[in-house]
């Protein structure tokens, strides 16, 4: 996991690298680097601990001329965050350097066998292997760089983006990908090349990009055309596409971080993402991906959901949204388990999966064992155009912009909008959900942005009651129902951020276990709304208190029980219990941000995380 960022052409490359790294530090922020030939051929790289700001620091005042260069922010996987460490990797001559996003699983043999020809090495990471190797097979084999980048990965097993520059050859640049994104910007006619792990960095100069697909080589040499190749050494056509989205750069508009922004955003967020697919007046809801897939879904004998860790807690949502409106068995599977277990999947399975960044690796393997065992893919994505939005065969774009903060907030709730859009489209097509049900589900879905705000104006309030738990060491999330997910949610958004250890359980659960735990410097978040099971939630909350932990309840607004027993109460409108994830997400979403900033913690880039997970 980590950001590319590379340009060839004739403007000075250091200022491309440096605003494009910015724009890629989502996907790690540990350490940095890059590497330029300068006017007069020579081969200059700079690398530093942290973030995007130290490089540029490290680089003041020296050589950065050149108009060749690359650059790499990256999110270690073999070896500590520190400048060694750091890409770019130079060969044993010093005359290549390359950056890697992905892992290279055979470094191992990899590195033994070029150490007994002599080779040495001076990082910890698996990708040094990869220059060490290209430069042997180069030198050996008397090749083009083209040609040795192709060999060396037919030897490699494991995931790579890679861009490799030659000092030699300073008006060429290689590049190559294998499970980790890489996209290549066309600039003025074969004069410019850009190239970056998404095209956000690439947008501001040209919308004709290359998606360049598994194991293909990609050159570029001032003014030629670009050559691809695959790893057979088949010429490939580039696909040149128009990118239309607008990424233009993401502001925090006043507010502190992107993360209390992007929570403050959620109404309107959401309201996006029904605009044109919930016809109010109708009280309907289209959705082109069922439309255009009726009759696939309607007789679809499950559905599997795939994701991970937030979008997962939304396809746990999901499941019980499908399974009560659309009476079809639905499993949420972890990607990371599903791609590895040898599932079954049946004739008229359909497959979900559920992705922000829409790249990440785990997500992305289990749609392709998916869709190789037969099944259908449908998408639920934010990122347009992103490797799980092509990798699909339909879907559903969440449409909630670019999400900055690590801690995924209004994907979280896009997701869930989506979800619900979805099983009430496809109950309604099946005959499951009577039009009476389905027509209140939507006309209240309608209303929840207007509660969401409602929900966001309590957060001075949690702001305060949050103060006493701001050096705590541990917390309990407690849900049911629908609501059991938002405990998880609630607790990964904690940890995520604050580094407080934290537990989301399915509330009455606890006296299976966790209740164990609880004294009196416990704090217990329990979600207790008035649906089916509070009564019975009511009763959790009291093993809690006569156990002397500290009740944190949410309750819908004019609950006067819980408020006698918890020690801090958050109230949220009412709402029908299978739209309340989207209002009751909401406060613990500002109990994780206000605890973290207290902390004094860098609430958009928590340590160890990175906003995209490309690697397994
Ligand atoms: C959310 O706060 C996390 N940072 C993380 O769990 C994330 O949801 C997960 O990595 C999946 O990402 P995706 O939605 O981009 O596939
Ligand atoms: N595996 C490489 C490393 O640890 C690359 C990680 C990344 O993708 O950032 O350096």
């Amino acid at each position: 996991m980590c950001g590319i960022v590379g340009y060839i052409g004739y403007k000075e490359a250091f200022p491309v690298l440096m605003n494009g790294l910015r724009r890629l530090e989502y996907r790690g922020y540990d350490s940095a680097g890059c590497a330029l030939i300068s006017q007069d051929g020579k081969l200059n790289v700079y690398k530093a601990k942290g973030k995007v700001a130290d490089l540029e620091q490290e680089a003041l005042g020296q050589d950065v001329s050149g108009t060749l260069g690359m650059s790499h922010t990256r999110w270690a996987t073999h070896g500590e965050p520190s400048a060694v460490n750091a890409h770019p990797h130079i060969s044993q001559s010093g005359r290549l350097a390359l950056v890697h996003n992905g892992i290279i699983e055979n470094y191992v043999s990899i590195r033994e066998s070029l150490i007994k020809k002599g080779y040495e090495f001076k990082s910890e990471t698996d990708t040094e292997v990869l220059v060490q190797l290209i430069e042997y097979i180069k030198n050996t084999y008397r090749t083009s760089l083209l040609k040795a980048v192709r060999i060396a990965l037919t030897k490699v097993i494991g995931a790579y983006a890679i861009v490799v520059v030659d000092q030699d050859h300073p008006h060429e640049m290689v590049a190559a990908r294998k499970s980790s994104p890489l996209v290549i910007g066309i600039g003025e006619e074969n004069k410019e090349f850009f190239l970056a792990s998404d095209a956000t960095p690439i947008m501001e100069y040209t919308r004709k990009v290359v998606y360049v697909n598994d194991e293909e080589v990609v050159l570029m040499k001032r003014g030629e055309e670009i050559k691809i190749v695959n790893l057979a050494n088949d010429n490939v056509n580039p696909e040149i596409q128009q990118i239309e989205a607008d990424m233009g750069v993401v502001e925090k508009d006043g507010y502190p971080h992107f993360m209390l922004k992007e929570i403050f955003s959620q109404p309107d967020c959401v309201r996006e993402c029904m605009r044109g697919r919930i016809l109010a007046k109708e009280k309907r809801i289209v959705l082109s991906a069922i439309v255009n897939h009726k009759e696939l879904l309607v007789n679809a004998s499950r559905i599997i959901i795939v994701a991970c860790g937030t979008s997962w807690h939304a396809g746990l949502i999901g499941k019980q949204l499908i399974e009560q409106m659309c009476r079809i068995p639905v499993d949420v599977e972890y990607a990371s388990e599903f791609r590895y277990r040898n599932p079954v999947i049946n004739k008229g399975d359909v497959v979900i999966a559920i992705s922000q960044s829409g790249e990440t690796a785990d997500t992305l393997a289990a749609i392709g064992l998916a869709r190789s065992m037969g099944a259908t893919v449908f998408g639920i994505v934010n990122a347009v155009g992103s490797s799980i939005a092509r990798a699909t065969d339909t879907g559903t774009y969440i449409h909630v912009g670019p999400e900055i903060g690590v801690a995924s907030t209004k994907a979280f709730t896009g997701q869930v909008t989506v979800l619900t859009l979805f099983a009430l489209a496809l109950g309604r097509e099946k005959g499951t959900l009577s039009r009476e049900e389905y027509e209140e589900i939507v006309a209240e879905l309608y209303q929840i942005p207007d509660k969401m705000q409602k929900v966001l104006e309590s957060a001075s309030h949690i702001e305060e009651l949050s103060k006493p738990y701001t050096y705590v060491r541990n917390f309990i999330y407690l849900g049911r129902g629908f609501n059991y997910p938002v405990a998880l949610e609630g607790a990964l958004k904690l940890k995520e951020i604050s580094y407080i250890h934290a537990e989301g359980y399915p509330a009455a659960e606890m006296k299976h276990g966790p209740i164990a735990l609880i004294d009196s410097e416990m704090p217990v978040v329990c979600i207790a709304l008035h649906h089916q099971l509070y009564q019975k939630v009511l009763s959790n909350i009291q093993e809690v208190k006569a156990r002397n932990g500290k009740i944190i309840a949410l309750v819908t607004e004019g609950d006067d029980t819980v408020s006698k027993i918890a020690d801090s109460v958050i109230t949220i409108p009412a709402t029908l219990s299978c739209l309340s994830p989207l209002l009751s997400c909401i406060p613990l979403q500002l109990l994780a941000y206000y605890v973290a900033v207290r902390r004094g913690l860098n609430v958009d880039q928590p340590r160890n995380l990175a906003k995209s997970v490309t690697v397994e």
